[in-house]
C-alpha cells in the first residue's frame, strides 16, 4: 500500500520556523575578516570582535545599503568599506569619520541577530526578539529553545569529520534523504550500512525518530579499525541498530555504538540549502586509551580529525546529485506525485508543515 499524505501546503514551498537555532557557519570560518552568510533569504554579516566574541548583523550599511561584509572589524565595531561608518554589535551607528562638529550621529539602526558559538559552529536564532538591550536579549535567549549542540565535538572519545553540503534544492529534500535509510543503495563503495528495515517511528511536535535495523560495514573495536575507512576489504557486515532523528530543524543519527552523524541546517531559499554533515567515530571501545594523559588523548583526537573525509565527501556528492535532480523534476512538473513507501517520510513532512503552520 502506498502511503500518501494530503497537506494543505506544498512541502517544497515551505518556509522555516524562525524560532529555532540554525547553523550558519563553522567557527573556523569566522576570523577577523567579516563574512557574509544567508539564512532563509536574509543576508547576514558575521564577525568576531577583538575579544573573539561573534556578532551577527544584517549585511547592509544603513548609509547606502552596501554590504557590511566588505568592511573590517575595528575593536568592537564593524567599519563599512565605503565611507568608513562604524556600527556597534547592536547595529547602531557609533562613528562617522567625517562628522562635522555641528552634526549629530545619524539615528540609524540595522537588525542584529542572536548568535552563539558552540561545539565548533555558529548558531543563529532568526526569530524576533524585540529591540531590547543586549542584556535583555540574552535573557530572552535563555528562554528560547537552546542550540541542539554536539556533545561529541569536545569529547575526547570522538573523532570528528565535517563535510559541507551545498545543494540547489529545498531543505525538505535533504531531510527526506537523511531520514530514508533505504537509499543506502545509492552509495556503493561509500556505503556504511545495508539491509535497512524500518521498525518503528516516534514523533512529537519537534522531532521524528525513525528506528531501523541494519547491517553495518564498520566495527570500531580494534586499534586498526579506523583503517576500515580506507580499505574496503577490512569491512564485515554485522547487525546494528540505525536510528535517525529529525530534531527540527537539524538531523542526528546513530549507527550502533560506533558512529554518530549530525546534519546541521542552514536553509537559504526554496531552492537552495547549505548544511554541515558532522561525522563522529567513537573510541569508546578502547578503554586502555582512556587511561592515558589528557594531552595525549587530545593529540589523538586532533590528529585523526577528518579521518572520514573521503567517505563523507563521497556520500555528499552522491546525495546532492539525487536531491538536486528531485528539485529540478519538481520545478518542471510541480503537480506530479511521488509514490512513497517509507512512512518515516510522511512523518517528517507532517513535522515540517506543523512547524510553520501557526507562524
Ligand atoms: S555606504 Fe557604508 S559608510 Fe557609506
Ligand atoms: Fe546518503
Amino acid at each position: 500500500m502506498f502511503v500518501q499524505a494530503v497537506f494543505s501546503h506544498d512541502v517544497r514551498q515551505l518556509g522555516i520556523n524562525p524560532n529555532h537555532w540554525y547553523v550558519v557557519a563553522r567557527s573556523c570560518e569566522v576570523n577577523t575578516q567579516p563574512i557574509s552568510v544567508t539564512l532563509w533569504k536574509q543576508a547576514i554579516v558575521l564577525y568576531r570582535d577583538s575579544k573573539g566574541q561573534i556578532h551577527a548583523l544584517e549585511n547592509r550599511c544603513p548609509h547606502r545599503q552596501v554590504k557590511l561584509s566588505h568592511g573590517k572589524v575595528i575593536n568592537n565595531t564593524i567599519e563599512c568599506a565605503y565611507h568608513g561608518w562604524r556600527l556597534d554589535e547592536n547595529g547602531e551607528c557609533v562613528e562617522v569619520p567625517y562628522l562635522a562638529k555641528n552634526q549629530k550621529l545619524p539615528n540609524c539602526k540595522i537588525r542584529r541577530y542572536l548568535v552563539q558559538e558552540q561545539d565548533g559552529f555558529i548558531w543563529l536564532f532568526p526569530g524576533e526578539v524585540g529591540t531590547s538591550t543586549n542584556v535583555e536579549t540574552r535573557l530572552i535567549a535563555s528562554l528560547q529553545p537552546q542550540p541542539m549542540g554536539l556533545p561529541e565535538w569536545e569529547h575526547l572519545n570522538y573523532i570528528a569529520t565535517v563535510s559541507t553540503i551545498h545543494c540547489k534544492a529545498h531543505y525538505s529534500y535533504l531531510i527526506e534523504n537523511l531520514m530514508d535509510m533505504y537509499h543506502g543503495y545509492l552509495h556503493e563503495d561509500y556505503q556504511a550500512w545495508a539491509e535497512a528495515e524500518l521498525q518503528d517511528i516516534s514523533e512529537d511536535e519537534n522531532r521524528v525518530e525513525a528506528r531501523y535495523t541494519a547491517q553495518s560495514y564498520y566495527k570500531i573495536d580494534k586499534i586498526w579499525s579506523i583503517s576500515q575507512l580506507f580499505f574496503k576489504g577490512l569491512r564485515r557486515l554485522h547487525p546494528e541498530p540505525l536510528h535517525v532523528t529529525y530534531v527540527y530543524p537539524h538531523w542526528a543519527s546513530t549507527l550502533g555504538q560506533d558512529f554518530k552523524i549530525y546534519c546541521l541546517l542552514c536553509p537559504i531559499s526554496e531552492t537552495e540549502t547549505k548544511a554541515y554533515l558532522v561525522h563522529f567515530t567513537s573510541l569508546n571501545a578502547f578503554w586502555r586509551l582512556h587511561k592515558l594523559p589528557i594531552w595525549f588523548r587530545r593529540f589523538v583526537k586532533d590528529s585523526l580529525f577528518g579521518a572520514a573525509q573521503k567517505l563523507l565527501d563521497g556520500l555528499v556528492v552522491q546525495d546532492v546529485k539525487m536531491i538536486e535532480e528531485e528539485q529540478q523534476a519538481y520545478l518542471q512538473n510541480p503537480e506530479r506525485k511521488n509514490y512513497e513507501l517509507n512512512r518515516a517520510l510522511v512523518s517528517v513532512q507532517r513535522l515540517m508543515q506543523s512547524q510553520v503552520k501557526n507562524l
